[in-house]
């Protein structure tokens, strides 16, 4: 493959990312527009302005949590604050040993590598970073058989940003290789709400305080589905309600989207009642859950699990899922199975 193939796949995650312009442009830039995640603003900041201080490179960075948090925006922000460029890439997009060495061996001094989904990388790749990430060297074997060597060669200084949905995913020596690791909480409803608003006075959308606390308390703590919410809300003001977003606009908006008022869809209720209609609220383990549902067994545990448990309403036992009580009554359906009159 030539090294122009090599860019085009290596930068494909890249083009994916800036395909949605709108989308990029209401990611912060700098660490002081970030909202939320009050703890690790302050250390982040702390090691940027110690590695800017010394002159060096950041140490490698993990960052973990579940999906829609703001991981790639940290990244970008930490290679802006570094004043660095950012290589942007997944996992399961770097498929040889040979993808890696060309984005490592392209990187300039300084420069920070994002690997999203970072759980998701072959071994085989993952073992071409270990001496990348610790002594900033390539190790290259040319030849087959009694004839083959091993050359090393230098690497520039760079900062590598994992991102993962759990860190438990990640093998231990990769994990042992990152200096600092950084764990994102999903938000609550005033920071989701600040969020909402910042995003729409850039997209110039109007909307009213209680319009945006209204989308900030149905989307399960994550500011993807916050935004995501905000645009589809904006369809619905401009159509129904002279364009304004208010706490009307965006109830009605969200009702039309079978969001309900924690901000539970159709996925999430779909789940809970299959639990509990076909395996009586539980235990059920998660394949069963996945077959049941039509969804992949790991969507369920990274997607829809994280809010369900968080609000109370699954519990995760050693013989599998549960729905608990808090569950059940926010479904209307009473314990023994009876629909409850609500
Ligand atoms: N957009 C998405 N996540 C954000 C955050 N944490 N702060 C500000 N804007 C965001």
């Amino acid at each position: 493959m030539s090294e122009m193939d090599y860019e085009n796949r290596i930068v494909s995650a890249e083009f994916e990312q800036s395909e949605n312009e709108l989308e990029n442009s209401l990611r912060p830039k700098i660490l002081a527009d970030y909202i939320g995640q009050e703890k690790v603003k302050e250390n982040l900041s702390v090691y940027i302005k110690a590695a800017r201080a010394r002159g060096e490179a950041l140490d490698h960075v993990l960052l973990y949590g579940p999906p829609g948090l703001g991981k790639t925006t940290l990244a970008g922000i930490i290679a802006n604050e570094m004043g660095v460029n950012i290589r942007i890439t997944s996992g399961p997009a770097i498929e040889k040993q040979g993808d890696l060495a060309a984005i490592l061996t392209n990187l300039q001094e300084g420069d920070v590598l994002f690997i999203d989904e970072i759980h998701r990388m072959n071994r085989s790749v993952e073992e071409v970073l270990y001496p990348a990430m610790e002594d900033q060297a390539l190790d290259i074997i040319i030849g087959k058989g009694p004839s083959a060597r091993s050359i090393r060669l230098d690497l520039p200084k760079f900062t590598l940003v994992g991102a993962t949905t759990r860190a438990g995913q990640i093998s231990a020596p990769l994990r042992d290789r990152f200096g600092v690791i950084l764990r994102l909480e999903l938000y609550n409803d005033s920071e989701l709400s600040s969020i909402v608003r910042r995003s729409a006075g850039i997209l110039g959308i109007d909307i009213d305080e209680k319009g945006a606390l209204q989308i900030a308390s149905r989307s399960r703590g994550t500011p993807r589905i916050a935004n995501r919410l905000l645009k589809r809300s904006r369809d619905f003001a401009e159509v129904k309600y002279n364009g304004v977003i208010t706490s009307e606009a965006a109830s009605d908006a969200l009702e039309r989207m079978e969001i309900d008022e924690l901000g539970l869809d159709s996925i999430d209720r779909r789940l809970l009642t299959t639990m509990i209609k076909n395996y009586n609220g539980g235990p059920v383990g998660l394949e069963t859950i996945a077959a049941a549902i039509g969804e992949e067994a790991v969507t369920i545990e990274d997607v829809y699990e994280p809010y369900l448990m968080q609000i109370g309403f699954l519990s995760r036992t050693p013989r599998g899922r549960c729905v608990t009580p808090l569950g059940y009554r926010h479904l209307g359906i009473e314990q023994d199975g009876q629909q409850t009159l609500l």
